[in-house]
């Protein structure tokens, strides 16, 4: 059997061999990680010197603009790309109008990161669900006696957002309420206040997704009524639709794409690194995904540490080149 010559390869062929050393490992890894892929989200809300846990979230915060500084320098001297920001407002109305006064928690943030880490990437979310009192994504109309987001009323509130977002200093906008035309409405709206060369990352391919859960706990976001499937994705949808939602976002003018949540979904990301290759790609690792380890951590039935970084490892494999992950700090630890 061991003499006998094989076409299939062994016993010639042993892949084995390979693996037998770290070094060689280490030197026929192709995917690699590092926390200059990484992007932390973090969640800013009024007050001082507050540090509040998000219970579904161990380890995560609700910051006050104090705290948030710290957090900043703490990411930038650890090596992590940017941060991404969330803003839970003193108050909720109808409109969600405190994502777009220019003294808006989110404009105070981006001020504050900009000035405590200044080489650290701001992105902040262009979203209406952590601002408005029911908790969606837009502007609500009534049809058939149904409320639901008004697409086109949304995108010119979408503008206004992130223009304030471009005033208070923020590097790259992402917008995450999937409306139909929203990158071309935030392009048009940033070209005609002066920001031509502001970056938009579009949350292109976001799925309606059980995952978002714990964030919905940290951002104080869930809808008040019904869920967000007329706008955010099926998960069953094939592929070809992720797809078709990343080329009208290119189209107009997303800078780089997101694909969301990340684990579950790591199809979309290879489908749409082999259709776009030349797109900067980004997956957001989403509450959930992170809830879920820490939950099984807690009872030993995981170690997180190892978790994290193959899952992580993982998106990265599949095609993002970007993650936003609240492992991020801790990523920058264990690679050390
Ligand atoms: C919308 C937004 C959401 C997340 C990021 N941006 C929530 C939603 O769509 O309900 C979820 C991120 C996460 O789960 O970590 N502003």
């Amino acid at each position: 059997m061991l003499h006998s010559p094989s076409e299939s390869g062994f016993p010639n062929t042993r892949l084995r061999r390979l693996r037998y050393h770290a070094g060689l490992r280490a030197l026929v890894r192709e995917t690699t990680l590092s926390p200059a892929n990484l992007i932390l989200p973090l969640f800013v809300r009024p007050g001082k010197n507050i540090r509040q846990p998000i219970a579904s979230m161990p380890g995560q915060f609700q910051l006050s603009l104090d705290q948030l500084a710290i957090e900043a320098k703490e990411a930038q001297s650890l090596g992590i790309a940017g941060v991404i920001l969330f803003g839970i407002p003193a108050e909720k109305d109808v409109a969600g109008s405190d994502s777009y006064c220019d003294t808006g928690i989110v404009q105070q943030a981006v001020k504050v990161v900009k000035e405590a880490a200044p080489g650290l990437l701001v992105v902040t979310d262009v979203c209406f669900c952590e601002y408005t009192s029911h908790g969606h994504c837009g502007v609500l109309e009534e049809r058939n006696g149904v409320q639901d987001v008004a697409n086109d009323p949304t995108l010119e509130m979408l503008g206004k957002q992130a223009v304030s977002h471009a005033r208070a200093g923020a590097d790259l906008v992402a917008p995450s309420g999937m409306m139909d035309g929203m990158v071309g409405a935030i392009r048009y709206a940033l070209d005609h206040a002066g920001f031509t060369h502001l970056p938009l990352m579009s949350y292109a391919a976001k799925y309606s997704s059980a995952f978002y859960g714990p964030f919905r706990d940290a951002a104080e976001s869930a809808p008040q009524f019904g869920d967000r499937r007329t706008y955010q994705m099926d998960p069953a949808a094939a592929a070809g639709q992720a797809l078709r939602e990343v080329e009208l976002d290119l189209r107009e003018g997303a800078d780089l794409i997101m694909v969301k949540p990340a684990l579950a979904y790591l199809d979309i990301i290879r489908d749409v690194r082999e259709n776009f290759p030349g797109v900067p790609l980004a997956a957001y690792n989403v509450s959930g995904e992170y809830s879920l380890v820490k939950a099984a951590a807690a009872n030993g039935w995981v170690d997180e540490r190892t978790l994290a970084l193959e899952m992580l490892t993982a998106i990265r494999r599949a095609g993002a080149s970007i993650i936003l992950t609240y492992w991020a700090k801790d990523v920058a630890r264990w690679l050390q």
